[in-house]
């Protein structure tokens, strides 16, 4: 099988917002306690953070991480989270039917995020709470002093501002499932007036409007469309989530998933210019997509008994996914549509960072490891800098129960001019046979062939144990470049990572 790509770096798309490469930790099963946080582990510092957590967080480059939901955000009380923790009350979570010890909270947060090397997202309660509590957690964190909250900060033990850039007006607010879910105006007209007020406290803020949980909401499309009409003055990007999953044990239509994220996109983008167009404005509003994964091994059936079975209880073991090969597959071909999206698309969040369908794995008291999908993150966070590119594709294709035309390559160019890196991320879809990619470099003179990077995911249903990282970056020697011809091998259902530049 053989595909031929063109690539020029006058085709150009964007330049890359480095928090696509973002996560999200949410109040939820074992993300925080036993994830971030766990009290008396060998290797938690003097906080209780995890170190072994925190250097794999590290090494994978999360630029940004939403906080503190998610669908716990709708319910929470912030302040419950701050000051003396032998002061802190006990919750009921109603989303998640677990029990909140607020043992980790605001300032517990800002810290990790620092030692994580990454940024805070914060997200406000606009469930069960509005513009009042937004405020003021806005004025607690950024106002430098002076005032009862943030000098509330201070004496709490922070004395500069935290200075979060990034807000969530809410969590998927159009769903059934939130708590205090509401219906497109209502949200609308209280997330308008709670942007204004975190804006007045402080006008350098991002703020980011909920959108559709999914594409197959029944209010998909006139949610976004309604909810814009009410805050496309104060707000800056709209929120997009989707989960991945395999159904009838479909691999070749599971492989295409990132078609839908693709077409998912294209349509909220449509409906931003759409609404940008009745309001006659020049800005242009952009897309969060701050929630996206695979995420089906846990979702019907063993959660539901789990929270049967411990009711009330403090991190039950809920939503841990344990990620496959063709998983990473599935998280590699999105990486590669978000970077595609590059012009509107600038801030992507993996859902989620620790134990809940996330890239690490914690035991509780014991190791900390990575998942199959680990390793397309990774490589995406650390290579996807500079232009995203527009190539010409030309590959075989197959069809399936969903998507009529389904490439076999997947892959997207990102230039570099900076140090003059030219990086192909590329999937083959093919389980069974190996596809020859013929490139032709045709703009770029005095390239060199510095490293093909992949993983081997052919084994489709391999998983990664605390014990043995089976599914790994691995590198391969085999590709030449003559002059501006690449001729490379991409083994049956690999994830790949092409890097040329100038030698050191
Ligand atoms: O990430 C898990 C949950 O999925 C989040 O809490 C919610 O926002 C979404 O439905």
């Amino acid at each position: 099988m053989q595909a031929t790509y063109i690539v020029d770096k006058s085709y150009e798309i964007a330049p890359i917002d480095e928090r696509l490469f973002s996560s999200f930790v949410e109040h939820l099963g074992r993300v925080i306690y036993t994830g971030l946080y766990e009290e008396g582990h060998t290797d938690s510092d003097e906080e209780s953070m995890r170190g072994d957590v925190l250097s794999l967080v590290r090494q994978l480059g999360v630029r940004a991480v939403r906080y503190p939901g998610g669908n716990f955000v709708s319910g929470y009380t912030w302040e419950d989270g701050i000051g003396p923790k032998e002061g802190r009350k006990k919750r009921l979570d109603l989303a998640w039917n677990s029990l909140e010890p607020n043992l980790f909270g605001l300032h517990e947060f800002m810290h990790w995020t620092q030692k994580a090397n990454t940024k805070p997202m914060m997200a406000v309660n606009l469930g069960t709470r509005g513009p009042e509590a937004a405020r003021d957690l806005v004025e607690y964190c950024n106002h430098p002093g002076g005032t009862a909250l943030s000098d509330a900060r201070i004496s709490n033990g922070d004395k500069d501002p935290f200075g979060v850039k990034l807000w969530c007006l809410g969590n998927e607010m159009d769903g059934f499932w939130q708590i205090g879910h509401k219906d497109a105006d209502e949200y609308g007209r209280i997330a308008c007036e709670t942007a204004k007020v975190m804006k007045w406290v402080d006008p350098t803020i991002e703020l980011v409007a909920c959108g559709s949980s999914g594409p197959t909401l029944p209010t998909f499309g006139s949610w976004e469309s309604t909810v814009l009409s009410h805050t496309y003055d104060q707000v800056d990007y709209i929120s997009m989530h989707l989960y991945f999953a395999k159904t009838d044990d479909d691999t070749p239509d599971f492989l295409a998933s990132n078609l839908l994220m693709d077409s998912f996109i294209n349509s909220v983008t449509a409906t931003c210019d759409y609404a940008k167009t009745l309001k006659k404005q020049k800005k242009s509003i952009n897309i969060s997509f701050d929630e996206w994964n695979v995420w089906y091994h846990t979702r019907w059936g063993t959660d539901e008994q789990i929270l049967k079975e411990r009711p009330w209880s403090v991190a039950p073991p809920i939503l841990q996914d344990i990620y496959t090969a063709e998983d990473a597959l599935v998280v590699g071909a999105a990486l590669i549509t978000l970077i595609k999206h590059a012009d509107r698309v600038k801030i992507a969040c993996l859902a989620q960072l620790v134990n809940a369908i996330a890239p690490i794995m914690t035991e509780p008291g014991g190791k900390a490891w990575r998942q199959t999908i680990f390793y397309p993150f990774l490589h995406a966070s650390t290579y996807a800098k500079g232009k995203a590119l527009s190539a010409v594709t030309f590959s075989p294709s197959y069809a399936t129960k969903s998507y009529e035309k389904v490439s076999y390559l997947e892959a997207v160019p990102v230039w570099d001019e900076e140090t003059g890196s030219l990086t192909i991320f590329a999937v083959n879809r093919n389980t069974e046979q190996p596809l020859e990619l013929a490139c032709d470099l045709r703009s770029f003179a005095d390239l060199h062939l510095l490293e093909h990077l992949f993983v081997d995911c052919s084994d489709l249903n391999r998983t990664n144990t605390k014990d043995r990282e089976y599914i790994h970056a691995q590198t391969s020697r085999q590709g030449r470049l003559e002059g501006n011809r690449l001729t490379i091998l991409l083994g049956k259902a690999s994830w790949n990572v092409i890097r040329l530049g100038h030698e050191v």
